[in-house]
């Protein structure tokens, strides 16, 4: 078992993220699939640090941001005291009503998952999510390299800022690498967080079995690394 120490440092460590074009871009992208009305109940599914949930919450929605790690939440609410959290595990059956939330998002959370117990989880969200709500769900798919991700974050920054300018950052992102590479296999070892990534199409029918309809095509993102795919129940 890691320690909560790790954790804390591991989602410390996460949140450079907020640094990466890609991602940045990913959190804006799922904005605007959300299309947000001010007041619309939202469920963050797996919420992590509240990086999107505070994105949302700016825009007027109410989000309760779950996830199953105390210390990522913590680190949401250190941003945003007011946040509504919830410390719960996808994988059990969540304490809300039938069509309790206007709208249902989950970032690359469903492919920590095993593929049996991910159609489960699917089902809940089908069942607190209210008839035409919306369902917005990205994951990482099998050709996923991490550099692609920062190789893209450089040549956006080369293009607008100059060669200088992306030298400075390679050598910014060096030490925060190193640290995300030795977390990574950390949790590899001990067998933490196993990764069964997305087939191509694998999300588009996951929505489908589960009864979920006008699923979208799939949109790549996150530097092509990931799918996001929309549907209404
Ligand atoms: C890769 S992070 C993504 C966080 C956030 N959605 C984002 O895009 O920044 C995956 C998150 O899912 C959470 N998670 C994984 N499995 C979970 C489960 N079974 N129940 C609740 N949260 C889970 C982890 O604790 C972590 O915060």
């Amino acid at each position: 078992m890691l320690s909560p120490k790790f954790w804390n440092r591991y989602f410390k460590v996460y949140d450079i993220l907020n640094l990466v074009i890609p991602y940045q871009e990913l959190l804006i992208t799922v904005c605007e699939k959300l299309n947000i009305r001010r007041g619309e109940k939202i469920l963050d599914a797996g919420a992590g640090t509240g990086n999107l949930a505070i994105l949302l919450e700016k825009k007027g929605a109410r989000i309760i941001g779950l996830d199953f790690s105390q210390e990522a939440l913590n680190i949401y609410e250190s941003k945003n005291s007011k946040a509504e959290v919830l410390l719960a595990d996808l994988t059990k059956k969540l304490p809300f009503a039938d069509s309790y939330f206007d709208k249902i998002v989950s970032i690359n959370v469903l492919f920590l998952i095993d593929r049996e117990t991910r159609k489960k989880v699917a089902k809940e969200f089908y069942r607190i999510i209210k008839p035409n709500g919306k369902i917005v769900l990205v994951n990482l798919i099998e050709e996923f390299r991490p550099s692609r991700i920062y190789l893209e974050h450089f040549k956006k920054i080369g293009k607008q800022k100059g060669i200088i300018a992306t030298v400075i950052q390679i050598f910014k992102f060096i030490p925060a690498s190193l640290k995300i590479l030795y977390y990574a296999n950390k949790l590899k070892k001990t067998g933490q967080q196993k990764q069964i990534l997305f087939n191509y199409d694998e999300q588009k029918e996951l929505l489908k079995k589960t009864g979920f309809r006008n699923i979208s095509e799939n949109k790549k993102v996150y530097a092509n690394q990931a799918i996001l795919n929309s549907a209404l129940k």
